[in-house]
């Protein structure tokens, strides 16, 4: 059995885009590398608990010691986060898309002379939210919020309603290189207030969450 500070404990964590065809040969997607959820699963790991990461398309390779489920789409995302229910710590780093393409076509769409088709767009499932509220809520819920604007607003919103324990708040404004780059700052907004935390490798963030959570649980605060 593993050892460390999470060891005996369980964890979720989301990461990447989730892909939402149009046809088989076309899809709509956030941009989202996978590496901040892929460093924070591994820290995880690292601090001894097992890990189950639900990775949507990404061409990072697997991290080693840990259950990985491959999904393209944020409902088959959702199918799998339930699945690997029930478990002690979520984490919640994928870029969802928030819409899915209505009445997908099973055949490529062809150019025609009356133009380019309308995509007609449904709601996609919130999977943070779903399981902040989930009966089977993990006891620690983590989300992100990747703003452009109001930030810290944005972030306490975002804990009220989808139900999570913390927020880690990131602006992803174009001139800050956050997306696909290799370094994040983060502020971590819980109902009791603020944490900011200095620019750092993502790994670095994600060893830090890892400890914020170690120290979370062991105080064993509730909510
Ligand atoms: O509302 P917004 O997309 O900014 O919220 C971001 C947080 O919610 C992230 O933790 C993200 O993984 C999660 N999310 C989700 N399912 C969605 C949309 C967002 O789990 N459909």
């Amino acid at each position: 059995p593993a050892a460390g500070p999470l060891a005996g404990l369980s964890a979720i964590v989301t990461s990447g885009p989730t892909h939402e065809p149009i046809d088989p040969v076309r899809y709509i997607a956030n941009r989202s590398s996978g590496r901040q959820g892929h460093a924070i699963a591994a820290a995880l790991r690292d601090f001894g608990a097992r890990v189950t990461l639900v990775s949507g398309p990404v061409t990072l390779p697997d991290p080693a010691g840990m259950s990985v489920r491959h999904v393209e789409t944020a409902a088959e995302m959702l199918a799998a986060v339930e699945t690997a229910l029930p478990a002690d710590i979520a984490v919640f780093v994928a870029a969802v898309a928030d819409w899915r393409v209505a009445g997908e076509s099973a055949k490529k769409i062809k150019k025609t002379a009356e133009g380019p088709p309308a995509l007609v767009l449904a709601e996609n499932p919130d999977i943070l939210a779903t399981i902040g509220h989930h009966a089977r809520r993990p006891g620690l819920v983590v989300g992100f919020a990747a703003e452009t604007d109001d930030l810290l607003s944005n972030a306490r919103s975002k804990l009220e309603r989808k139900g999570a324990d913390a927020i880690l708040a990131n602006d992803v404004s174009p001139q800050g290189g956050v997306m696909g780059g290799g370094e994040n700052t983060i502020r971590l907004v819980t109902p009791g207030g603020v944490e900011e935390w200095p620019t750092l490798a993502k790994e670095a963030a994600a060893a830090r969450l890892a400890e914020w959570i170690a120290a979370r649980l062991r105080r064993g605060s509730g909510r």
